[in-house]
């Protein structure tokens, strides 16, 4: 009885470490075939920026297309406006840039995801997708 108490002690202790190390492993590598799945898409539909486009389009990333339409972008949402002509509606890239960091500054209760401020993305993914989003 207690030898098998003792083994099931340590066969709890190794499913733990297992739920603990494997599962960060895990999401990684489905971010990961996120980002690949988006860089394949983008080669074709934006090969000058693939990597600022893959992160916009990854459902692990940005994500921005679950909420806004963006040219070359498959099953888009809508309830936020459609990311086109940005130069000429944000000729200031950095008032873009905060507009991703955190959308809440300007918009006080935006469902936008606050990207920065929540660190759902890097400052130098973010300042990618920003570049990304500029040449829209
Ligand atoms: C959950 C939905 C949602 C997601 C995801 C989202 N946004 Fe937004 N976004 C909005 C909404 C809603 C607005 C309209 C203004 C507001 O309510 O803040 C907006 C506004 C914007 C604007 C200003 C547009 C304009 O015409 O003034 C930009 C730029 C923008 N989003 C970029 C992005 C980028 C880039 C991403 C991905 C990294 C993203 N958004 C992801 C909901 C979203």
């Amino acid at each position: 009885m207690i030898k098998n108490k003792h083994f099931s002690t340590l066969a709890l202790s190794a499913v733990m470490s297992i739920a603990i190390f494997a599962t960060p492993a895990m999401a990684d590598k489905k971010s990961n075939k996120s980002l690949k799945k988006a860089a394949k898409t983008c080669k074709s539909v934006h090969p000058k920026d693939v990597s600022g486009c893959a992160l916009t389009f990854s459902r692990s990333h940005g994500n921005c297309l679950a909420c806004h339409q963006i040219k070359g972008g498959a099953l888009s949402g809508n309830i936020a406006p459609p990311l086109i002509a940005m130069k000429a509606r944000f000729p200031n890239k950095a008032v873009l840039r905060a507009q991703i960091w955190d959308a809440t500054v300007k918009k006080p209760g935006s469902v936008m995801v606050p990207f920065g401020r929540h660190k759902v993305l890097t400052e130098k993914q973010i300042d990618k997708v920003t570049s990304f989003i500029h040449s829209l």
